[in-house]
């Protein structure tokens, strides 16, 4: 029997509800703050990988599906399925003269990405993203929006408590200049390093701090090599920058923390990098991934312009809204009727439900938010529907509402 690749999901009627929800709160989120949907090809030229990722990364030296055609040909060309986005929705940023367009240009995208990495929880060889990319805005307030963005929607399906770890990478000078302090401090230890640590210290010495290796971490805990690491490198305009994002971000209310070991795996990146994780997730924790990466336009052939984005990976936002729904209780009764609220608390138990009410009879708001939080349904118990005996149930992920006469209505 022929079956499925691997690190490929065929995703079934049962999970397409969850699935086109998620994509709904997305387009809802990302449309009311001005982003415009965008579709790029699933396939481009190699080279704009090769050049936009760059070729020192895992994600072009080993992770893409490549391949020719017009085979042995002398014009064949070889082309690659897209490993991620950004550079693709580039592409498309020059080759259509959007820079014309009055700043900023806002884009968000959904689709499937393919990486030839090694099958495990949370990473597969064909997985969708969902992400934006913001063109034309240097100052950190456009940061701050897409930061924003992001935590907006992952709040609209539900996962309003995860932490963004953020960084600042510096420019290209500042980035230049911890380059070379990694290398200078790493070299007496070169022999000891791992193989893909050996590697990188050559092409791309930021990505050694990404290593997880137990013999590479001992080295990274010296206190020399430590002090190096850890140094506040970045210039004052790259500092300023930065700092003014974290008040934004505090302004906002958005929970941060900074991590100075976060390069992320890709090339393009200058100044403010972020992850958001999920401790639901185990070792793939990252949900979504971004930063800032002011020089790829001009690199791939545009007018300079700065731009900032990121991208989520949809299959591990599923698994998590997954888990999240099936701890949820079944019906939170909503009421400002006590008496009447543990009566139907115990009906709907009697009959095998897992059921919660307010035991305080408070605003009913306030109840509906408790019951967002915890619930599958609400069960609103108003005066109408006691006097006039029936019940309505909202659906807390659709919002869908319906009335029922009879509990045994109920799914
Ligand atoms: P990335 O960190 O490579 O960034 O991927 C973003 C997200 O895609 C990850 O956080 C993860 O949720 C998901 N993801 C990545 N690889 C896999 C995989 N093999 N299986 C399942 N999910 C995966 C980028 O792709 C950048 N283009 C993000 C960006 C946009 N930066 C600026 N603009």
């Amino acid at each position: 029997m022929i079956k499925a690749q691997r690190g490929t999901k065929d995703i079934l009627g049962d999970e397409i509800p969850t699935w086109q929800w998620i994509l709904d709160n997305a387009k809802r989120i990302f449309q009311n703050a001005c982003f415009q949907e965008i579709k790029t090809p699933i396939f481009e030229a190699t080279e704009l990988f090769a050049r936009g990722v760059g070729d020192s990364t895992d994600i072009v030296n080993k992770e893409m599906y490549s391949f020719c055609v017009g085979g042995a040909l002398k014009d064949s060309t070889s082309i690659t399925l897209r490993p991620e986005n950004t550079a693709g929705v580039v592409r498309a940023f020059i080759e259509h003269n959007l820079n014309r367009q009055s700043p900023p240009q806002k884009f968000w995208y959904f689709g499937p990405m393919f990486r030839y990495e090694r099958p495990q929880a949370g990473r597969q060889r064909q997985f969708h993203q969902l992400g934006v990319e913001m063109f034309g805005i240097k100052e950190p307030s456009a940061d701050a929006e897409v930061i924003l963005s992001a935590v907006e929607f992952l709040k609209s399906i539900g996962l309003g408590d995860l932490e963004v770890e953020l960084n600042s990478l510096g420019c290209n000078k500042c980035k230049n200049d911890y380059r070379n302090s990694i290398k200078e401090v790493l070299k007496p230890y070169l022999d000891e390093l791992c193989d893909d640590c050996k590697m990188r210290y050559e092409k791309n010495p930021l990505r050694i701090l990404d290593c997880k290796n137990e013999e590479c971490q001992k080295i990274f805990e010296l206190p020399e090599v430590k002090k190096v690491i850890l140094a506040d490198y970045i210039c004052g305009d790259c500092r300023e920058h930065f700092e003014t994002l974290l008040e934004y971000l505090d302004e906002l209310g958005i929970k941060y923390s900074r991590n100075k070991l976060l390069v992320r795996g890709l090339d393009y990146y200058n100044r403010t990098v972020f992850e958001i994780k999920s401790q639901n997730l185990g070792s793939q924790s990252a949900v979504c991934g971004g930063g800032r990466y002011d020089g790829l336009v001009e690199m791939l052939g545009g007018v300079p312009t700065p731009a900032i984005g990121f991208a989520m990976g949809v299959e591990r936002l599923y698994t998590i809204v997954n888990k999240i729904e099936q701890n949820k209780t079944d019906y939170f009764v909503v009421s400002q009727n006590t008496k009447e609220a543990l009566k139907l608390a115990r009906k709907l138990r009697e009959d095998n439900k897992t059921a919660d009410f307010d035991m305080q009879g408070r605003k009913w708001v306030k109840q509906l938010e408790k019951a967002s939080k915890v619930a599958k349904y609400a069960i609103l118990l108003g005066e109408d529907e006691i006097n006039q005996g029936f019940y309505s149930v909202k659906n807390l992920s659709t919002g869908e509402q319906v009335k029922i006469n009879n509990l045994k209505e109920l799914c």
